[in-house]
């Protein structure tokens, strides 16, 4: 036999390896890596798959989030059965895009207010005209920091509800936006990790990231105005009734009740979490794209790899409601 012929190498292996696993997750040692099917996400990709709506038509995407609407146009006044359709599509798709959407920004905030009243964002420049709007205008001197996983202002009381996010200016490649499923990665948990987790609450706090945006001599009065919030490690969607994944490293601090080099390890655990890619939907920007998501259920990452192209994107936060 030629050693270079590989068409006539013996093979020992008679089916795929795969077939004596039974659709288990193995983990292969030395490196802990683990292979396999999340199963636990079929059932809810299949029941995504199966809905049906009125309003619009919806690709979905992702396989337990991430959904395209189209069929609507968002700069127009929308009926009421539109909103709430779309409002149920966000529940159950967690985060909805919608494609060639050129809104001003007074009819991004007047969209987004029919969702809820909106939150002006006190660490963040705001958009001159319109202080709802945050503005992430990226560029060669301002680089994006938004490329760590977290859900959106937990350092408040009252985290928002959901965000609603306008691409008006984005690079030829890359800047994608990247969202993880919280409920899907909490109902991965071990059954032990559920038991560690379960009633324990964890303190979120604005230093952590924004340390620097308090002017000198402020300091007292912001924090009087943004004291460290409590909110369970694990929250239920107010909603949907789903438990969730509910600590970020970019905004808690730690957990309380719980020895300090343990905190960092569960939050770092529980983070993490939101890094496996079964869990994502990753969202490819075009001029005009608009993202809603539910800020309660995803965490969401901001891709730097377009530095130093430029990037200009505004967001609108709807009030959410006490995690519980
Ligand atoms: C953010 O809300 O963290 C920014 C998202 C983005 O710019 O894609």
């Amino acid at each position: 036999m030629n050693p270079a012929d590989t068409t006539t190498d013996p093979r020992p292996g008679t089916s795929d390896p795969a077939a004596a696993l039974a659709a288990r997750r193995v983990r292969v040692e030395p490196y802990g890596m683990e292979l396999g099917p999340l199963a636990h996400l079929a059932e809810e990709r299949r029941r995504l798959a199966s809905l049906t709506w009125n309003e619009f038509d919806v690709r979905q995407w992702g396989a337990t989030l991430g959904a395209e609407i189209t069929g609507i146009d968002l700069t127009a006044d929308l009926p009421d059965p539109v909103i709430a359709d779309i409002r149920r599509a966000l529940l159950e798709y967690k985060i909805v895009f919608f494609r060639d959407q050129p809104l001003t920004s007074a009819a991004h905030v007047a969209f987004a207010r029919r969702f809820g009243e909106l939150e002006i964002h006190p660490f963040i420049t705001g958009n001159p005209e319109h202080p709802e709007l945050v503005r992430f205008e990226k560029g060669a001197d301002v680089a994006g920091y938004e490329n760590g996983w977290h859900h959106d202002v937990t350092w408040r009381e009252v985290p928002s509800m959901g965000a609603i996010l306008h691409a008006i200016s984005v690079p030829e490649t890359g800047g994608d936006t990247l969202f993880s499923d919280m409920a899907a990665a909490y109902d991965g948990l071990s059954d032990e990790m559920k038991a560690r987790v379960e009633g324990l609450t964890a303190v979120h706090d604005f230093l952590l990231a924004f340390r620097g945006q308090v002017p000198e001599g402020a300091e007292e009065e912001t924090r009087a105005a943004y004291p460290p919030a409590r909110h369970p490690v694990i929250r239920t969607h107010p909603e949907t009734g789903r438990r969730i994944i509910f600590v970020n490293r970019f905004f808690t601090s730690h957990i309380e009740g719980v020895d300090p080099d343990e905190s960092v390890e569960l939050i770092g655990y529980l983070s993490s979490r939101a890094e496996t890619v079964e869990y994502q939907f990753r969202l490819h920007w075009e001029p005009h794209t608009v993202a809603f998501w539910d800020n309660r259920t995803v965490q969401h990452y901001a891709a730097n790899d377009y530095w130093p192209d430029v990037r200009v994107m505004e967001r609108a936060s709807i009030v959410g409601d006490r995690p519980v």
